[in-house]
């Protein structure tokens, strides 16, 4: 099976390509730069169309992922970019193309959140650049995946981010402690490549239980957590002065989002990677 990958230099892109190699596909990556494995197919996603010729299916990873920017670079990739991959597909591929949990309504949210939480009022140019993504792609018979906070070795995005929290050897997060779904590159992965099959739509996509925040942070980090009070915390995020606490960060830390992922489950998917926490 001749498989395409998009956003194969990137952190998800990467760890989905190898895997498809791994599991005998002939791969091909296509992107501005080359994936780790298989044939580079140059493809600037805000520019033009990919070469699609000879896929047998095309996971589509490649977006431009970010808290802050300006509208119109995201939209470049993630709205218009897909719209070009799918008109190259033309429905006679089948499409993963990859979303994001950011898509849905801003929390908090007190039960899990499935599928069909409606996916509007993001707040940031990500969120809803990925949403109006999704929207072409569901409209043209794609699956869409949903994980929530990716996590892996050579993540670019989540660890970064969170180290920015830890003052003199403690992790400092706007209290109280919530419950959150999480998502290992490796689940991530081994959804992309079996989702070809499952019926087109959107999937939610994470570990195979939700961590408490504070847990997960400390072993990922391996420090202790302390809490601010939200309040404040929220007003420094409006201040811009801490650049690691935006307003995106404090939904993300605060609003306690747990995905159900029943309907992944159904099509016999199952995550086997996931958080050591004690
Ligand atoms: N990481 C997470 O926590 C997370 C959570 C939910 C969903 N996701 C989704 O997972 C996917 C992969 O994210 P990631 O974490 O792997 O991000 P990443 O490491 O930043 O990778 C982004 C990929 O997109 C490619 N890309 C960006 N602009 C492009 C353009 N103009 N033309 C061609 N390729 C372009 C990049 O390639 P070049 O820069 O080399 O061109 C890179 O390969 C995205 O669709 C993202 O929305 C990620």
């Amino acid at each position: 099976m001749r498989i395409a990958v998009t956003g194969a230099s990137g952190f998800c892109g990467g760890v989905v390509a190898r895997l498809a190699a791994e599991s005998g596909a002939d791969v091909v990556c296509l992107g501005r730069r080359p994936g780790p494995v298989g044939e580079h197919v140059f493809w600037d996603a805000a520019a033009g169309t990919p070469d699609l010729a000879g896929a047998d299916v095309v996971l589509h990873l490649a977006a431009a992922v970010g808290d802050s920017g300006p509208e119109q670079e995201f939209a470049a990739v993630n709205v218009d970019g897909t719209r070009r991959l799918l008109e190259a597909v033309a429905g006679t591929t089948p499409v993963v193309w990859v979303s994001s949990a950011s898509v849905y309504r801003p929390g908090p949210y007190p039960a899990p959140v499935a599928e069909d939480h409606p996916t509007d009022g993001q707040r940031t140019a990500y969120g809803r650049t990925k949403a109006a993504g999704e929207r072409l792609a569901l409209a043209a018979g794609a699956v869409v995946l949903r994980p929530r906070a990716v996590y892996g070795e050579g993540d670019p995005h989540l660890l970064p981010r969170l180290r920015r929290v830890v003052k003199a050897g403690q992790a400092w997060l706007p209290g109280p402690d919530v419950p959150l779904s999480l998502t290992a590159v490796e689940n991530l992965a081994s959804a992309c490549l079996a989702a070809h099959r499952w019926p087109p739509g959107a999937y939610n996509i994470a570990d195979a239980t939700p961590y408490s925040r504070d847990a997960a942070v400390a072993a990922v980090l391996g420090v202790p957590v302390r809490h601010v009070p939200v309040r404040a915390a929220r007003t420094v995020a409006r201040t811009g002065l801490v650049p690691a606490l935006t307003p995106y960060a404090m939904d993300q830390l605060t609003d306690g989002l747990v995905l159900d992922t029943a309907r992944a489950h159904a099509q016999g998917w199952a995550p086997g990677a996931g958080l050591t926490t004690s």
